[in-house]
């Protein structure tokens, strides 16, 4: 699978957030996006899942070469997009196994069996050091932040997308957590080969999981590309010469 995002530019409430980001990601390479707050990382996630406050201006964000420019969120899923959330919203009443049975459903469009769901979602659940208690629970509810971050890595590891952007799945986890996740997340990436594109503002995730990309993210632009070493690069510089840089292709 291959997400083309071409000379995209996005809006919220009028004002230009995203000002041209073009970028490439195939299946089973791992992109890592850098930069600081507010240079609209998050907003270029959800533009990429179709969320209605973020409006495309001009530019093209393409699936195997297909424009998805115009297709509701669900119809992104089904073509294998996947989207975990820098802060997951809670869902009372909603039982997180039916959620994400039907959610499988919906994206395979196909039924689930229950039994073959269970022991992937058990293998995974104990993988990720979750209780087992976590299967009778309501989506999110309650959930401590680690325990949501984990979850949406647990939801990446039962829906098995294509390519899956991770909007900061290590903020406030702590240093074993951080681990884990590296880990699950590296599982899944040696088994179904997504495309990941991952969000972070911390090197530490990064040292468990080596990025053949690194971006930098700056006012909306693209302003330096890279491989692992950028990444070591900022940690001891900052951004700061980045700042006020113009924007750069990337791939
Ligand atoms: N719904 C919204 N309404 C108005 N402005 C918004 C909205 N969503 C995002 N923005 C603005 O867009 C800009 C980029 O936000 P975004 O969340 O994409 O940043 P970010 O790079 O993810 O930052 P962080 O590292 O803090 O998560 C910010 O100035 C933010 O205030
Ligand atoms: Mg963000």
């Amino acid at each position: 699978m291959k997400l083309e995002i071409k000379d995209l530019h996005v809006s919220v409430s009028g004002k230009e957030i995203l000002k041209g980001i073009s970028l490439e990601v195939n299946s089973g390479e791992k992109h890592v996006i850098m930069g600081p707050n507010g240079s609209g990382k998050s907003t270029l996630a959800k533009a990429i899942m179709g969320h209605p406050k973020f409006t495309v201006t001009s530019g093209e964000m393409l699936v195997d070469g297909k424009s998805i420019n115009s297709l509701a969120t669900d119809k992104r899923a089904r073509l294998g997009l996947f989207l975990q959330f820098q802060d997951p919203v809670e869902i009372d009443g909603v039982g997180f196994i039916s959620f994400l049975r039907a959610a499988k459903e919906s994206i395979d469009g196909k039924a689930v069996g229950m039994k073959d769901f269970m022991k992937d979602m058990r293998g995974n659940i104990s993988s990720l050091k979750l209780g087992d208690e976590f299967i009778g629970r309501s989506l999110n509810q309650g959930f401590s932040g680690g325990e949501k971050k984990k979850a949406e890595v647990l939801q990446m590891a039962m829906l098995k997308p294509g390519i899956a952007i991770l909007d900061e799945p290590d903020s406030g986890l702590d240093i074993d957590a951080i681990k884990v996740v590296a880990e699950n997340i590296n599982k899944i990436a040696d088994s179904t080969k997504p495309g990941l594109l991952i969000i972070t503002h911390h090197t530490r995730i990064l040292g468990y999981m080596k990025p053949d990309f690194v971006h930098v993210m700056v006012d909306g632009r693209i302003v330096a590309n890279g491989g692992s070493e950028l990444s070591d690069r900022l940690e001891k510089e900052g951004y700061n010469s980045y700042i006020s840089k113009g924007s750069e292709t990337s791939r």
